[in-house]
């Protein structure tokens, strides 16, 4: 792991784009980033309330936000440019997901694959995270959000850690969404860790071989307290696993959007959950086996998709 060595305390980065910032580019990446004030459009208001009428809100959405970098790049502007673009995403989806009543959402937001990168990007990610950690803590505090974090946090720079542990305390009391963010994370990282501490305790006789079972090996994975994700989003069409959550996603249902992740909004969000609430999760069992979902009439959710599809423009 190359995270502390990376990163001597403190940050000597500042936190500068280290881009040209004059032309039409920087211009419409300012607006964009500018932190808009935020008031919910009865459109979308009424939309949330079908598709909540539409049944089978999922409890559990996971993302890959992928993309930041290709969405950077077709814009000339350098990677980190998508990497900043990306937190207004995540704002507005973390936003969207509160409104609708989800109880968890799990967002990839730094692997461990991700410290092989050029060393200028790696302190960039950093200095966003730590910027992101500061501007949205109120928001996060007066909307009932609890931020949550995934994956080896000893890894990321002391600063970082602070401003991180000092959210997930300040938010710790909040109920309505858990945001979780998975950092110097890897599912297969993760399982090992798990592994190596329950080994352990089979060697200090704390259990025995026969008892290690499909929720014991759980209780062990640093996503013990999550339910597993309903729905695996990922963005920019690849269709990969990435290392995230190998052993949680294993009945999840996954949509690919290829949408980059910059461009991903609330609306995108909607077009995920409708295409997940058309879909029979079947666990390994036959599809007869399975009792239908009578309550909602197929009238009613072509009405939902015409909606979307209205308001994404998708028509
Ligand atoms: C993948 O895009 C995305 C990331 C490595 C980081 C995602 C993070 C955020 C959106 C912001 C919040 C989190 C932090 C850590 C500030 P990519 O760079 O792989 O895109 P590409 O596939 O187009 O190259």
């Amino acid at each position: 792991m190359v995270g502390p060595a990376f990163f001597p305390e403190p940050f000597v980065l500042p936190f500068a784009f280290c881009f040209d910032q004059s032309g039409d580019n920087a211009t419409n990446l300012k607006r964009l980033l500018r932190p808009e004030p935020y008031t919910q459009t009865p459109e979308d208001k009424e939309v949330q309330r079908l598709l909540i009428a539409g049944g089978n809100i999922p409890k559990h959405v996971a993302v890959i936000m992928d993309g930041n970098g290709r969405w950077a790049q077709e814009r000339g502007l350098p990677r980190v440019a998508g990497h900043q673009a990306g937190i207004a995403s995540l704002r507005d989806t973390t936003r969207a997901a509160r409104e609708l009543g989800l109880n968890y959402l799990t967002v990839y937001a730094f692997s461990t694959e991700n410290w092989n990168r050029p060393h200028k990007e790696v302190s960039m990610l950093m200095r966003l995270l730590l910027k992101m950690l500061r501007e949205e803590l109120n928001e996060m505090r007066e909307n009932g959000v609890r931020l949550n974090t995934i994956g080896q946090t000893n890894a990321l720079p002391k600063e970082v850690q602070r401003e991180l542990f000092d959210a997930m305390d300040k938010t710790s009391q909040n109920d309505h969404l858990t945001l979780t963010l998975a950092l110097s994370y890897s599912g297969r990282w993760d399982l090992v860790r798990a592994m190596q501490t329950l080994a352990l305790d089979v060697r200090r006789g704390k259990i025995s071989p026969e008892d290690i079972s499909d929720t014991l090996l759980r209780s062990y994975l640093t996503t013990r307290d999550l339910p597993d994700p309903d729905l695996m989003i990922r963005t920019s069409g690849e269709l990969r696993l990435s290392n995230f959550l190998l052993w949680e996603l294993a009945y999840s249902e996954i949509y690919v959007t290829q949408i980059y992740w910059p461009d991903f909004r609330r609306e995108h969000l909607y077009e995920a959950i409708r295409a997940y609430q058309t879909r029979e999760r079947r666990f390994g069992l036959t599809g007869s086996q399975l009792k239908q979902d009578e309550d909602v009439s197929d009238e009613h959710r072509s009405y939902v998709d015409r909606f979307i599809r209205t308001i994404t423009g998708n028509n």
